[in-house]
């Protein structure tokens, strides 16, 4: 099946490491169809980003330790390494599974739902076992104790998780019935990656009033419709012709998911970093799944008209007729890059006429990119990072807030106003230094 190869040159090596791993650690392990579920385990550790929060940007793979942002206090990752004494060495694959599909820790004792297993509950036992395989045997141990979270007594209490888990995580049992022969249906399959071990709900999906995602799956309109995480918004991914996804072909999420650009747009914030550890490294038949099924997505609200280009505004910038100061910290500022036309330069500066990130109603990734500037993730397809510079020290609140409605009014986009309190509020939480004159 195409989803399991590997890629290569550095795959070569990685395949001989695991495969002396493998031998070392257990007895028979040379034997091939072990080798071959160890190599699945580690695609499929990839397709659900496990290293996005078990690697520490500074420490060693799969040795937890990163910080987790919750409302009560920051969660840290655990040492998921075949370490005996500080990792997962003494799981036996039940407490793996446990911990993955079910959110149950060894001692029995609710995980934080900072560990994505209402997403997990739908993946398939065999690539749960496959996932073991890998942890068990593919990766290297390393010795590190976990943190504990930095959350008081009495919120530290676990019990109340459990309660949660109740209420909000799915039964696996139940999920994984849909997910059974998903392999051939690039709809079903898309949906199992999605849904399950992509987790991209956890980021798309806005939550409810217990931080519950308010829905898990595509059936439901609250799916992949948008949420701010981590500063950006997590846009909108299902079919809507202004914010969502409608006017993409299927090609378009495949080179974005692939090489994190397309001819549109270009993935920042916390979707780099999915591309680049994640995405860029499946194949291209489960990218193909993925498009399928986000493609399949009714939109949120139905019968809006799709923006369409209007040339008013290239006009008004070309014989500077438009003097007002959103116009003119455009034609200073970004139009070198995103052209007076807006229409960008395809795969090197993203477009922001008839953009779908430009046209999501809530305008806090636009304005944390105005302000601390972006990069694009390097890909195996697409190494060059083009950036784009920070603007914090150089614009204002209100240069910021007027560019950006001038961005959204222009070319044919119509979203709504961005005012200088709404930039002076993602200023302060995106850490950007104080405009100029400060
Ligand atoms: C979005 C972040 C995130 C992702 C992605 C993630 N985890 Fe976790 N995981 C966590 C956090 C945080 C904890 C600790 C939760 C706690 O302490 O209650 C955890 C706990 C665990 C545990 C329990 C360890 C123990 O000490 O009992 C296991 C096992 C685990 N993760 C495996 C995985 C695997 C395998 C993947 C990929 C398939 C994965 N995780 C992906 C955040 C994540
Ligand atoms: C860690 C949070 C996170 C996860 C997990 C995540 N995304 Fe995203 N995604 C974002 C953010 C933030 C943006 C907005 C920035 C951007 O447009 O690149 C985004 C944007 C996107 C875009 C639009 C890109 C563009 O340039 O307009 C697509 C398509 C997308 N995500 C697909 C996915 C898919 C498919 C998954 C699951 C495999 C996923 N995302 C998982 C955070 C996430
Ligand atoms: C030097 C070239 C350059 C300049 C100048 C520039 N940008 Fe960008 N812009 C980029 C690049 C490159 C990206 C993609 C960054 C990424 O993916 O992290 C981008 C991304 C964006 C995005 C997100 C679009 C999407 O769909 O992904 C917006 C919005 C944006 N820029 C607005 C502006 C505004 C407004 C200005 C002027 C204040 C500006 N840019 C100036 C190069 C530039």
């Amino acid at each position: 099946m195409s989803y399991r190869t590997v890629h290569a040159p550095a795959s070569v090596l990685l395949l001989a490491a695991l495969a002396t791993s493998a031998a070392l650690a257990a007895p028979g392990a040379g034997d091939e169809a072990q080798a071959r579920q160890i190599r699945q385990g580690e695609y499929l550790a990839r397709a659900a980003d496990c290293a996005a929060c078990h690697s520490a940007p500074k420490g060693k793979p799969f040795a937890g330790g990163l910080p987790l942002a919750s409302p009560i206090g920051a969660i840290y990752s655990s040492n998921i390494t075949p370490d005996p004494d500080t990792g997962i060495g003494r799981y036996s694959l039940e407490d793996f599974d446990r911990a993955v599909r079910h959110g149950i820790g060894k001692d029995g004792s609710t995980l934080y739902p900072a560990m994505p297993y209402p997403s997990y509950a739908k993946v398939s036992p065999d690539d749960v076992q496959a996932l073991y395989a890998y942890f068990m045997h593919g990766v290297q141990p390393v010795s590190q104790p976990n943190r504990k979270p930095d959350i008081r007594w009495p919120l530290s209490m676990r019990w109340p998780l459990a309660a949660w888990r109740k209420l909000f995580a799915p039964t696996p049992v139940a999920a994984v019935k849909d997910a059974a022969a998903a392999d051939h249906d690039p709809i079903r399959r898309g949906r199992y990656l999605v849904e399950g071990l992509g987790h991209c709900g956890a980021c798309h999906t806005p939550r409810g009033f217990a931080l519950q995602e308010k829905a898990l799956g595509g059936d439901n309109r609250a799916f992949l419709s948008g949420a701010v995480v981590d500063g950006f918004l997590a846009k909108n991914l299902r079919s809507d012709a202004g914010d969502g996804l409608g006017r993409w072909s299927e090609a378009d999420i495949v080179a974005l998911l692939r090489s994190g650009r397309n001819d549109h747009s270009a993935a920042f914030g916390g979707m780099a970093d999915v591309v680049q550890h994640s995405t860029q490294h499946m194949t291209d038949a489960d990218l193909a799944a993925i498009a399928a099924y986000l493609k399949s997505l009714a939109p949120v609200r139905a019968g809006t008209q799709a923006p369409v280009y209007d040339g008013t505004a290239h006009e008004a910038l070309r014989t500077g007729t438009d003097r007002s100061n959103g116009a003119l910290t455009y034609l200073n500022n970004c139009a070198a890059c995103h052209r007076s036309s807006g229409k960008g330069y395809a795969q090197t500066f993203p477009a922001l006429a008839l953009s779908s990130t430009v046209h999501s109603a809530d305008p806090t990734s636009l304005i944390h990119i105005v302000l601390r500037g972006g990069a694009m993730p390097a890909t195996v397809s697409a190494p060059t990072r083009f950036t784009m510079p920070a603007f914090d020290e150089r614009l204002s609140d209100q240069d910021v807030a007027d560019v950006l409605t001038f961005v959204r009014a222009s070319w044919g986009n119509h979203a709504p106003a961005v005012s200088a309190s709404q930039v002076a509020k993602v200023r302060k939480a995106a850490d950007a230094a104080p405009g100029p004159g400060h």
